[in-house]
């Protein structure tokens, strides 16, 4: 699938025409009486129409036949750990660890059969919460199509490729590199064996690039490493067509006999991208102390309160250490924030045992946490030179200002929790010593 073109820039508007159909895309207007090639105009809004311009987002599809061409919805109910039920387990201000989620073996599981929401808050019908999700799977989905009513996915695969169709193209993704589908955007996840990830799903807001403040108009993630996919559309008859729903946090599913991606072309804003996490340039402190993770963030979902996102995600890539004096690793720490922390690849610094790619940690809101006693022995103690670290390692955390519960699968029927996490803390001493 590295075959696959690319349209680069984050926001940017973007006309792209399969070239199996030139000039498919109506030249001056959106909406012509006839459009070429027979084909439907059909407009995709991501926000309100009055939305101010620099946040309005909206796509226009040509298409071979309008979305609203399908038999009645029914309830979906090939994957039951999906949900958005908040009080299925009493609240748990535990530091929380699990286990590499177990990816299915025997079973064929496709993407959305194998999605399994592990903590989350808020409501879908206020448009107001996100959830984390992590998907487990092994086989692709065929003749079939899923969108998402409640929010923005941004998908984090951990192991295996995601050839993704959309409606607006095709794109692959692999393990260091992320995607953001957003709400609404029809899309059919092809995979080549045991695959698993994590999801972001936001309900607010769609994800942006930060600000950069005083770091000037370059740095973290640059707009031009962002990547959406070129028109595509699926020529086959297909008669037996299925488009899942993600409705008010529940699955739906109705049939239809024409495929979702039959999109010939398409312009506008509002667009599925790509991005590899290896783009991302570090700013970092080069003189003394640990900046906060926030210098880390790759993309942001606001709130409406200033500076406070719904979520952010932050990852933790290779970089140089080079502070003196400085005790290097994450500092201790308790946070007005949630902190949902996976790993890609590799080990990570602050915990070299435990925390293991495919598995996840929760330090919910005042939960203490930071590095544990080995990491805090060694690194009190080092030699400090410039040195790489974090090399061959990929952690990412997603940082929310609402305070998460664990559903009943993530705490209990996973059965990936590592109850023994408390322990990593329980060597660190009492140094304290009263100087005469
Ligand atoms: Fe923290």
């Amino acid at each position: 699938m590295s075959k696959n073109k690319y349209l680069t820039g984050f926001g940017s508007h973007f006309s792209s025409e399969d070239p199996r159909c030139p000039n498919a895309l109506p030249a001056g207007q959106n909406s012509p009486q006839q459009c070429a090639y027979g084909l439907y105009a059909e407009q995709l809004s991501g926000t309100a129409f009055t939305a101010p311009r620099t946040e309005n987002l909206r796509t226009w599809l040509y298409r071979k036949v309008p979305s609203a061409v399908h038999k009645p919805f029914v309830q979906y109910k090939d994957c039951q750990y999906l949900n958005q039920n908040w009080d299925e387990r009493p609240p748990n201000p535990n530091q929380l660890r699990w286990k590499p989620f177990d990816i299915p073996v025997q079973k064929p599981v496709t993407f959305v059969e194998g999605l399994h929401t592990v903590c989350g808050a808020g409501d879908t019908r206020g448009r107001h919460g996100l959830a984390v999700h992590v998907y487990m799977c092994n086989k692709s989905m065929e003749n079939t199509a899923f969108y998402n009513s409640d929010g923005d996915f941004l998908i984090v695969p951990q192991q295996g490729v995601l050839n993704i169709t959309t409606e607006l193209g095709k794109m692959s993704v692999a393990p260091n590199e992320i995607c953001v589908i957003p709400l609404g955007i029809r899309f059919a996840v092809d995979v080549e064996g045991p695959t698993r990830g994590y999801i972001l799903e936001v309900y607010d807001n769609h994800f942006r690039i930060p600000d950069l403040g005083p770091i000037g108009a370059n740095g973290l993630a640059n707009p031009r490493d962002f990547k959406t996919p070129v028109a595509w559309f699926d020529d086959r008859q297909i008669v037996d067509f299925q488009i899942i729903s993600k409705f008010q946090g529940s699955l739906f599913v109705a049939k239809q006999n024409h495929s979702a991606f039959d999109v010939v072309a398409w312009h506008g804003n509002y667009v599925p991208y790509k991005y590899d996490l290896s783009n991302f340039m570090v700013i970092n402190s080069v003189s003394f102390d640990h900046c906060d993770p926030s210098i880390f963030t790759v993309l942001t979902c606001p709130s409406s309160r200033p500076g406070t996102a719904i979520a952010d995600f932050v990852i933790f890539p290779p970089r140089w250490s080079v502070q003196e004096h400085t005790f290097r690793p994450p500092y201790y720490h308790r946070n007005c924030m949630s902190e949902f922390m996976g790993l890609i690849l590799g080990r990570y610094e602050a915990k070299e045992e435990g925390f293991v790619a495919g598995g996840a940690t929760l330090h919910s809101i005042m939960t203490p946490h930071g590095p544990d006693a080995k990491c805090y022995e060694a690194a009190s103690k080092d030699n400090l030179r410039p040195e790489r670290i974090a090399e061959g390692t990929q952690a990412f955390m997603f940082e929310s200002s609402l305070s998460l519960a664990v559903t009943k699968w993530g705490e209990e029927t996973c059965k990936k929790i590592d109850s023994q996490y408390y322990e990593c803390w329980q060597a660190l001493n009492n140094n304290f010593q009263l100087k005469m």
